[in-house]
């Protein structure tokens, strides 16, 4: 059997990884805001592993988000949540894709300030409904107002997802003009930063 060949990285992708070091890039915003969708594919063009915490989560506890918020209560899933995000944190440079509400926890979001480049996915109201209505997959948006839940959470977490080091207006264009965005991002941050 043969082993695939890495993919060929274009110029952008390359000087972005060499900037970017030892460091990860990790994505932080809302339910619905195109962390996976978008962090897939920007892993591709980076040729780095990809990432998504929540599936972390779901393995190591061999359960799924809806199952271990039911049978285990959120402050449980938080605390894994803490946990498999510092791991995750100490392998070596991935893009990762945090759920939601881990940002806004500060022993996370100081392990993400140390050890990754953070990128916000900003999206407006409407774009997140639109996407996570497609899925009943999201605990804290059963029930009988998930649009309202949806303000209120944008309210309380937009001003500490603001604190991430780049910020991407999420719109619904095609995937590759997001990770294409998110790359110019990068690089404009990264040129910025001696580090
Ligand atoms: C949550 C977001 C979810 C998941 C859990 C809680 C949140 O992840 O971690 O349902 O608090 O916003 P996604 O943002 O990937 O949907």
């Amino acid at each position: 059997m043969t082993t695939p060949l890495p993919p060929l990285l274009d110029a952008e992708a390359l000087a972005l990884r060499e900037k970017l070091g030892a460091r990860h890039i990790v994505l932080v915003g809302l339910m619905g805001a195109g962390k996976t969708s978008v962090g897939k594919r920007l892993a591709a063009a980076l040729g780095l592993p990809f990432v998504d915490s929540d599936h972390a989560i779901e393995e190591s506890a061999r359960m799924t988000i809806p199952e271990i918020f039911e049978k285990r209560g959120e402050a449980e899933f938080r605390a894994g949540e803490r946990k498999v995000i510092a791991r995750l944190l100490c392998e070596p440079t991935q893009v990762i894709a945090t759920g939601g509400g881990a940002f806004m926890d500060p022993e996370t979001r100081a392990r993400i300030q140390q050890g990754g480049l953070s990128l916000w996915l900003k999206a407006e109201l409407p774009v997140l409904m639109r996407r996570v209505l497609r899925r009943g997959n999201r605990p804290l948006l059963q029930n009988a107002d998930p649009e309202a839940t949806m303000r209120g959470l944008i309210e309380a977490r937009y001003p500490t997802y603001a604190l991430a080091d780049i910020t991407v207006l999420s719109e619904e264009v095609a995937h590759e003009v997001m990770v294409k965005a998110v790359m110019d991002a990068l690089t404009s941050a990264l040129n910025k930063d001696p580090a």
